[in-house]
């Protein structure tokens, strides 16, 4: 079902096809991602011929920018509504994909399939300062054109600097597989549907949980886990809370804005805390953000 805020690319499959091809016949030995140094686009990186990654385009100047380089997609894989508008006077098309810090579910790693397949290169796929998500989203993607390996996947975050922190982005980047011919891949948005709020909450949710349980083992890494790492799971925690003030900045009252900046200072004492072994300290952390989901979403979750 389409709503009026989505916009679905229609029309795209052969553009997509040529795009691809296009890509793959450039592809030759001894072709790497490399950075190149921008005074308008920060952490900019050539992946492949037809395929960037950077920071957002802040700006008239990085959108005309973007558009000297011949891209015609900007992917925005941030929480922060992408600023459609700019583009347009740039005559670039926009495709937002929200991914947390934690990882890139399988919903998500299916939505860069359909990118792959079907969006008009060249492409630049960014986040906020395109670090951890947007190179991830960026090799998901050159996997699933064909262009990366998983190992040239995992080098393009080195690369990049993604932080090794994002334990989930390097996991799903190495363990990406391209969907199946048959599989139905979900439809590009100009404008995601889904809250970005709700994106990030449900990211930092997942964190919390883990970290909870634990909590209950007395914050020792469980050797069937060994991926669940206490501090690790408090950054992302952190980071889903900063991604919603960040993205809901304007949306709500002063008492929200106070609300989210006493819950994130919890979150990075609980993850200073964990990083330094303090333990009881961490406790204490904990129980305090954990009182601090419940009033907030009593007064502002409808
Ligand atoms: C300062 C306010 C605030 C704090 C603090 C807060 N939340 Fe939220 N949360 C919200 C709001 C508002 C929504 C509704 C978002 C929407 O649906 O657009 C929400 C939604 C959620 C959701 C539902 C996401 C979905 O998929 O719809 C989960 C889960 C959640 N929060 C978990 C947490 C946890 C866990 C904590 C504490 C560690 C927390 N939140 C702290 C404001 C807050």
């Amino acid at each position: 079902m389409q709503t009026n805020r989505q916009f679905v690319f229609q029309g795209l499959f052969w553009k997509g096809a040529f795009f691809i091809a296009i890509l793959v016949a450039f592809r030759g030995q001894g072709d790497t991602p490399t950075k190149i140094e921008d005074k308008t686009l920060h952490q900019l990186i050539q992946i492949a011929p037809g395929l960037y990654s950077g920071a957002e385009p802040d700006g008239e100047a990085a959108f005309a920018r973007l558009a000297e380089l011949g891209i015609k997609t900007v992917v925005s894989v941030d929480g922060i509504q992408p600023n459609v508008a700019l583009a347009k006077q740039h005559r670039l098309r926009y495709v937002h994909i929200p991914i947390g810090y934690d990882g890139i579910d399988e919903e998500a790693g299916h939505t860069f399939a359909r990118l792959a397949k079907d969006a008009e290169g060249p492409l630049y796929i960014h986040c906020h300062h395109g670090v951890h998500r947007g190179p991830a989203a960026a090799a998901i993607t050159a996997i699933a054109a064909g262009l990366l390996s998983n190992e040239e996947g995992t080098a393009l975050l080195k690369q990049a600097g993604t932080s090794p922190n994002y334990a989930g982005l390097w996991r799903d980047v190495a363990a990406y597989q391209v969907p199946d011919a048959g599989v139905a891949l979900p439809e590009l948005q100009e404008v995601a549907t889904s809250s970005s709020l709700a994106v990030a909450m449900a990211s930092l949710d997942r964190a919390f949980d883990e970290l909870k349980a634990l909590r209950q083992t007395g914050w020792q890494v469980s050797p069937e886990h060994p991926d669940v790492v206490p501090e690790q799971q408090a950054l992302l925690v952190r980071e889903g809370l900063q991604e919603s003030a960040r993205t809901q900045g304007d949306s709500y009252d002063d008492a929200f804005g106070k609300a989210m900046r006493e819950a994130i200072a919890q979150a990075r004492g609980l993850e200073e805390a964990l990083r330094n072994k303090k333990l009881s300290r961490a406790n204490a952390h904990l129980k305090t953000l954990a009182a601090s989901c419940t009033p907030c979403h009593k007064q502002y979750r409808n």
